[in-house]
């Protein structure tokens, strides 16, 4: 951290906000700054800072602050030992974005992040493989707390296209007129399983909020970009346009599953939704969770408590036999009939440049997935 001097030279709008301030400023990664959006946007509401220690411990214990209300997600801001010395006695602390003032944050306290007693509480495991803890692991070791504000002049860099504001996006639902509104996250492709789940739901809702997550998912997943494309063409071709809108979750993945599940929820809850889907293995990855972890956690929190109604659905195929998509429960076929494929076994086929079964990928979406491994995605 360095002091700012340079903060005086950006927008007229941004020198009125800091005019005679000289504050120690951190050099912010996207996962912070969107951190920092969110939660100054009111995407994380009732969260509006970064914890402190005594929140971080409660939602790691119980999953709940210390007010008693759910949250299941730390929300970390952390920072070197020598970050921690150079910001000094400082009450406030200056996030930059690539050398751009981004938002201010209120410094109320800093603390040591309990790393082992986190990784446990939130990823299930201290696993090094596991992505979650890895970033926990090369985080710095202490965490500032406090309330955050964004500067004016300064925007989160996301894919271009769909709306990331929550308030936004929940004053463009109230306009709509929908009351029953289903949310559907998503950091994958689009395929026909999500299809079948998001279209399953909005059979008895209103509307549809598709909510793909924008923000740094691990290495070896599709980029946002290729993704909205994937998204754009699938809602273009198979969906009718009125009952659906697409906007942006700018989020970061921590693949914690079951706790992701809940935080996810609360956040589209921020964003004017009623009801949110979560299907097979919500926010997990490898085989850190069970299948339906994501769905059993819900029931640690009273009716109304999230604020958001659930949607749960099994694991979804393609049944040869039914002749359409289907899930355990819809469906008495073995599994010799069903059409299913992991998204690591997709990607090799389409590196292979073998034809995608249309009961796995509507071949709009498989086209762009393949245009786009070709670049090297
Ligand atoms: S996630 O990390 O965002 O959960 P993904 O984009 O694959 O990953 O999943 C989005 C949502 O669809 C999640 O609620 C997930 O549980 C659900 N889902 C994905 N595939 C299936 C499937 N085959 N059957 C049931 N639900 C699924």
């Amino acid at each position: 951290m360095q002091y700012n001097e340079a903060v005086m030279a950006v927008t007229p709008a941004l020198r009125r906000r800091v005019r005679g301030d000289s504050m120690p400023q951190l050099a912010a990664t996207f996962r912070i700054l969107s951190d920092a959006y969110l939660l100054a946007s009111g995407g994380f509401r009732p969260v509006a800072g970064f914890l402190d220690e005594e929140e971080v411990s409660s939602v790691c214990r119980v999953m709940r602050l210390p007010s008693g209300r759910p949250w299941t997600m730390p929300i970390l801001l952390p920072v070197s030992a020598e970050a921690r010395a150079a910001l000094g006695r400082s009450d406030r602390v200056l996030l930059m974005d690539r050398g751009i003032p981004a938002a201010v944050v209120q410094v109320e306290n800093v603390f040591r992040i309990e790393k082992q007693v986190l990784a446990e509480a939130v990823f299930g495991t201290s696993d090094a493989a596991h992505p979650g803890v890895a970033w926990l692991a090369e985080a710095g070791e202490y965490s500032i707390a406090g309330p955050v504000e964004l500067l004016d002049g300064w925007a989160l860099e996301v894919p271009s296209g769909p709306p990331i504001s929550p308030s936004r996006v929940a004053r463009r639902i109230a306009a709509k007129g929908w009351t029953k509104v289903v949310g559907f996250q998503t950091r994958n492709p689009i395929h026909r399983a999500h299809e079948f789940c998001t279209k399953v739901a909005l059979e008895t809702a209103d509307g549809l909020l598709v909510h793909p997550l924008l923000g740094e998912t691990k290495p070896d997943d599709i980029p946002a970009d290729v993704r909205l494309a994937c998204y754009e063409a699938l809602l273009e071709g198979y969906y009718p346009r009125e009952r659906v809108l697409l906007a942006g979750f700018p989020a970061w993945m921590r693949y914690a599953g079951p706790r992701e599940a809940v935080f996810h929820a609360q956040a589209r809850r921020n964003y004017g939704v009623t009801h949110f889907i979560v299907g097979r293995d919500h926010a997990g990855v490898g085989s850190y969770y069970g299948p339906f972890d994501s769905q059993r956690i819900f029931g640690e929190f009273g009716p109304g408590e999230l604020g958001i109604e659930t949607v749960f659905f099994d694991f979804v195929h393609y049944c040869r036999v039914c002749g359409g998509m289907a899930s355990a429960k819809t469906c008495p076929c073995p599994a010799r009939h069903h059409v299913r494929l992991s998204g690591r076994e997709l990607r090799a086929m389409l590196r292979r440049g073998e034809p995608i079964p249309p009961e796995v990928t509507r071949p709009e979406v498989a086209e762009i997935l393949r245009a786009a491994l070709r670049e090297g995605c």
